[in-house]
């Protein structure tokens, strides 16, 4: 299989790279950190394929899709790891706006561009790993709950849409809950889960072309609670 992964540099990205290139899968990876995409080319010489690429910036990101795509020939699975998001009590409009323009602007270019790829080829599987975190807004960090819930319903146009063409494209949407990364922060932190385990599971879920999956499952317990819990009940947590 021909897989682009894009924020392969570290957490959920690396470990799902990790998995598919001990297979044999030629793979495309993307992240802002040079050095280490070296490093995973390093690992697995002769089926990986890297471009530095910040999805912020679209002539950027733009190229090193196309670049991989020439490289690789066909891209069978595509998977958006890459996001920000950071604890924001005091509302710094800094920390809103990297969030925003990572986890909204540059993402939704990536997904555009390839769901129009995908199109092309007339096949296609498209998943991103958007959050448990989307489904209600969190106070200490505004900005990161409201984006993943942008992304989750983006998701669903997209799987609307390929269903209303046939099918032809997969879009599956991720939801993990929290997971051993620099991305979970934070202070009581309780059931962060090994980022292996969470790979494993997502590869799972991408092999049965599920529609989305909440990693793992006493997450989706917890995030089908909270996602239907009145505000008068919410707010006091
Ligand atoms: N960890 C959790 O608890 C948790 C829970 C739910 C959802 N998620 C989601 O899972 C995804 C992966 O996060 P993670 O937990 O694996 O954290 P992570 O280790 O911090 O990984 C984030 C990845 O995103 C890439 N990235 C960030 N900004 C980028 C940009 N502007 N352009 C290109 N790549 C960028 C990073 O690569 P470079 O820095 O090299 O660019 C890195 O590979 C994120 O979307 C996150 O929101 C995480």
């Amino acid at each position: 299989m021909n897989i682009l992964i894009i924020g392969a540099t570290s957490g959920i990205g690396k470990a799902l790279f990790e998995h598919y290139a001990k297979d044999g899968n030629r793979i495309g990876i993307v992240g802002r950190r040079t050095h280490l995409l070296d490093e995973l080319c390093r690992q697995y010489p002769s089926n990986t394929f890297a471009a530095t690429a910040d999805i912020t910036k679209q002539d950027e990101i733009e190229q090193a899709i196309h670049l991989l795509y020439r490289e690789l020939g066909n891209i069978d699975l595509a998977i958006i790891c890459s996001g920000t998001g950071d604890l924001n009590p005091s509302l710094d409009y800094t920390i809103e706006r990297l969030t925003i323009e990572t986890n909204v602007m540059g993402w939704t270019f990536v997904i555009d561009t390839l769901y129009n790829l995908f199109e092309q080829q007339n096949h296609g599987h498209l998943v991103a790993i958007t959050s448990a975190g989307g489904l209600r807004g969190e106070p200490t960090a505004p900005a990161y709950s409201a984006t993943k819930a942008y992304q989750i319903n983006y998701m669903e146009a997209l799987r609307k849409k390929a269903f209303k063409v046939g099918n032809k494209i997969v879009v599956t949407d991720i939801r993990p809950g929290l997971v051993d990364t620099a991305m979970a922060k934070g202070d009581n932190l309780f059931w962060v889960m090994p980022v292996d385990k969470v790979a494993h599971q997502i590869s799972t879920a991408i092999r049965r072309k599920k529609s989305k999956l909440y990693v793992t499952k006493r997450w989706h317990v917890l995030a089908v609670i909270n996602k239907f819990l009145p505000f008068s009940l919410y707010k006091r947590m």
